[in-house]
């Protein structure tokens, strides 16, 4: 933990910002602070003509029901809870290992070698094809991805909710025809709208999170020999345990939003109604602006969320349960996906490219502040 106070109000943002992460636990787990916060965005950062214009936009991420409380949260998650969950993840590691072959082919026979786009991108992305069953290659779903989360993280940019705009008709047109979403409710309007809400939302939260995991972890454990034998060598649980040293270190996720939900007193400060509130998933506050900024200078580039050089030991040591899937009724339903797709990653990259190394420049990061991820990992294959 740094000198960050545990509650403090953000001026520039004009939210509060939770750093402690035992204070950001009780918030992400107590009825006080709801989860609705686009709808206080779209209320606080978007004009009234953008509101009225992208009403279509703003009705379809009001339905993901990421952004709804208890009792209406718990009834829509239940449904994606059981489809996602632990024997089906177990059932898709043979799919997840083809998938993963391929995009090692790809990556071979793309020079210069570029783990983003080959790999983390593929991976995830066709995983969540086949998860969803959408027919679209990985750069058409990132591209959804990155556009709504860039229009999520700055809604008062007129050409962001436009590219948003264009992106939900595409995914809408897309999950109409998909597999998974015809075994949820479909009679009414209503029905077919929120089906579609809830699985643009489950496609959209296993992309960009889950490629920056896959990346991060190709980056650190070519920085790291001794995790790197073990892995080559097949160790059992190895692949697992750095994933989540990986994880830890590099959280794709900074921060979650919540809003206030009436007024109270919280770490001997007064929260009003409606207020923004940042929680923290990293135990620190937030970045200085520039500090994710991409970063092609050494191979060992700093990770913009932590700070730790790749290869740095931050969180060998035990640590309490960490953040990076959230907590309380919120936490990820697809973190279990997420680790296999990982932990799969490194025994098939290990076995196949045993003498790959970093290459010079290796990593760039992106530039998103809320979803922190590398845009370039260069890697000698050594083949
Ligand atoms: C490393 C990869 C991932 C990270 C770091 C991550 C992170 C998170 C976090 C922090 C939350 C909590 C949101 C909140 O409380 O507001 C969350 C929720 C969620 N995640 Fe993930 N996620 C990852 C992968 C995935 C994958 C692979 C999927 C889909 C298969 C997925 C689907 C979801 C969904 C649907 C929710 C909403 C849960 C709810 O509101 O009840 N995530 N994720």
């Amino acid at each position: 933990m740094n000198g960050t106070p545990p509650l403090a109000w953000d001026e520039g943002l004009e939210c509060w910002v939770v750093a402690d992460p035992r204070l950001a636990r009780q918030v992400l787990n107590h009825p006080g602070f709801t989860s609705g916060t686009f709808e206080r965005s779209f209320q606080l950062y978007m004009t009234e003509a953008a509101r009225t214009e992208y009403r279509e936009l703003t009705a379809f991420l009001r339905l993901w029901f990421v952004q709804a409380d208890a009792p209406e949260h718990t009834a829509l998650r239940r449904p994606v809870q059981r489809v996602m969950s632990a024997s089906y993840v177990r059932s898709l590691a043979p799919r997840v290992e083809e998938i993963t072959d391929a995009c090692l082919d790809a990556l071979a026979a793309t020079a210069p070698h570029d783990v983003v786009p080959a790999v983390a991108d593929g991976i995830s992305g066709r995983v969540m094809a086949h998860v969803v069953g959408v027919a679209e290659p990985p750069e058409v779903l990132h591209r959804w991805a990155r556009t709504l989360s860039l229009f999520i993280g700055a809604m008062y940019r007129r050409d962001y909710a436009e590219t948003a705009h264009r992106t939900m008709v595409e995914m809408t047109e897309a999950l109409s025809r998909a597999t998974a979403p015809k075994a949820f409710p479909q009679e009414t309007p209503e029905d077919r709208a929120r089906t579609t809400a809830t699985w643009a939302m489950n496609l959209f939260g296993g992309l960009e999170t889950t490629s920056s995991l896959l990346a991060s972890t190709v980056m650190d454990v070519l920085g790291e020999p001794a995790v790197w034998d073990a892995v080559r060598e097949q160790r059992p649980g190895a692949a697992e345990a750095f994933v989540e040293r990986v994880l830890q270190r590099r959280p794709p996720l900074r921060h979650l939003g919540r809003v206030v939900a009436y007024d109270q007193e919280v770490a001997g400060e007064r929260m009003r109604e409606g207020d923004l509130v940042l929680v923290s998933l990293t135990g620190e506050g937030l970045l200085e602006d520039g500090g994710a900024i991409e970063d092609g200078g050494a191979p060992a580039a700093a990770c913009p969320v932590t700070g730790a050089a790749a290869g740095a030991g931050s969180s060998d040591g035990a640590s309490e349960q960490h953040l990076v899937f959230g907590f309380g009724p919120h936490y990820c339903v697809g973190a279990p996906l997420a680790r296999l797709e990982a932990a799969v990653l490194l025994r098939r990259f290990a076995a196949r490219f045993p003498d790959a190394r970093l290459a010079d420049e290796a990593a760039v990061w992106g530039p998103n502040l809320s979803y922190v991820g590398l845009d370039h990992l260069y890697v000698d294959l050594g083949v």
